[in-house]
């Protein structure tokens, strides 16, 4: 699946791998999936299958429109609902969108309203695909091709590959809530002010990942875009599907915006995309879920550093002793781990010391508890940036010492 949508509205943008739900020898169609149930949206953009891009809402959709034509499809909320105004509008403004829209009891009153708001075509649910591809082919084939913008050019990080093969770092955590993402995208945007090369956080908690919340970035491509393209796949396909964190210079790849997308998305497909990453970037930061998958194991191994996060109570260091355990097991290096002990300081009673016996490893970095990170975190803000001084922000430079002491040119 690849967005052929943009974030900004008359942008062209590069359209990697856009698939085609109309089928062989017609004019490739985007199609949007629209429906505010994710499970409705979902389930309808996985059986229209590649190329259909799930929106919650018109208005999510409209200001992403790009000149090409596009099918939507109304999912079954839509058939009574007074939404069908917006999609009134939006067909009315657009000769280059058409809609169908599919409903779950196909009554006279149903298709009235909905070709009164200009739908052309009302199916009954369940619907096979056969029957859904050829109602969105009829449609694409009377849309006009309006002008298309031109092209915005390249961007994305400028580079030059310089045959140095940057350096990968995952940060990973047997448990959710240990601070994984927190400390991912800030040192991440501490690595990108040190580094005169570009710096790239991957988002590879495909289900769940937060990374594009936590830094407050609108992804136009994803993870998704990435992986459709991969066959095509180079670095300068790529650059352009990262989003840049103006205030910090760093590049992202953020995760999945549907969360139905990431059991698209394997272990080799994100290892490519990584080994690609590194041949221009300074270093590759990683955030990752909360448990072993097939993607987190196979971007481990080709780590030069896992930074192992821990908080500071019982069942996060139980869980973090097994994930040491299982990594033992798959025979990762040792000397690839760094134990991060988060929230080192909280008034809970357990002693750093005791900590590290318990888990036959000493910690590379103790990162403090502190008020200042959910605040942060609440405003789309990195706390290195938003509270400088603070003792986490601190502890998260010294973290980034152990990769890129400061001193090396500064970039703003
Ligand atoms: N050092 C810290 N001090 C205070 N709060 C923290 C700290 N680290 C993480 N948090 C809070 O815990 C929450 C979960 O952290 P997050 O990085 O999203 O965990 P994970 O990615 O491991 O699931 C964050 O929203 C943040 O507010
Ligand atoms: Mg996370």
């Amino acid at each position: 699946m690849t967005s052929p949508f943009t974030g900004q509205p008359g942008e062209a943008m590069p359209r990697p791998g856009m698939g085609a739900a109309t089928g062989g020898g017609r004019p490739q169609v985007a199609v949007a999936v629209v429906d505010p149930d994710q499970a409705a949206r979902s389930r309808l953009a996985m059986q229209l299958g590649q190329g259909a891009t799930p929106f919650p809402s018109i208005n999510d959709l409209a200001p992403r429109l790009t000149g090409q034509p596009v099918v939507i499809v109304l999912g079954p909320t839509y058939s009574n609902s007074a939404e069908l105004q917006a999609v009134e509008q939006l067909l009315t403004a657009r000769r280059e969108v058409g809609a169908i829209m599919v409903t779950t009891e196909l009554t006279t009153e149903v298709l009235q309203r909905a070709l009164r708001a200009g739908v052309k075509d009302v199916l009954q649910l369940p619907v096979d695909s056969h029957a859904l591809a050829e109602a969105v082919s009829r449609v694409a084939s009377t849309l006009a091709v309006v002008a298309v913008p031109a092209a915005a050019g390249p961007h994305g990080p400028e580079f030059e590959a310089d045959g140095e093969i940057g350096r990968v770092i995952t940060v990973f955590s047997t448990k959710g809530g240990a601070g994984k993402s927190v400390i991912a995208s800030n040192l991440a945007v501490t690595l990108a002010r040190r580094s005169p090369k570009p710096v790239v956080l991957i988002d590879a908690d495909l289900q769940f990942g937060d990374i594009a919340v936590m830094l407050k970035l609108s992804p136009q491509h994803t993870v998704v875009d990435a992986v459709s393209a991969l066959d095509r796949l180079d670095a300068s396909l790529l650059r352009n599907l990262l989003i840049e964190h103006p205030p910090s210079g760093l590049w992202v790849l953020p995760a999945p915006l549907e969360p139905a997308f990431a059991d698209q998305i394997g272990a080799a497909e994100m290892v490519r995309i990584v080994e690609i990453l590194r041949t221009f970037c300074s270093f590759v930061v990683v955030d990752t879920p909360a448990y072993f998958n097939d993607v987190v194991l196979g971007l481990i191994e080709i780590s030069d550093d896992v930074l192992l996060v821990a908080g500071m109570d019982i069942p996060n260091i139980k869980n973090v002793k097994i994930g040491l355990q299982t990594l033992r097991l798959l025979n990762t290096p040792m000397e690839k781990l760094r134990l991060i002990l988060n929230r080192a300081n909280s008034k809970v009673k357990l002693d750093v010391g005791e900590v590290e016996r318990t888990l036959g490893v000493q910690a590379d970095a103790l990162i403090p508890s502190d008020v200042v990170v959910p605040q942060a975190v609440n405003r789309g803000e990195a706390v290195v940036l938003n509270a400088p001084k603070s003792s986490v922000s601190k502890a998260i430079e010294e973290l980034a010492d152990l990769f890129l002491p400061v001193g090396a040119k500064r970039k703003r």
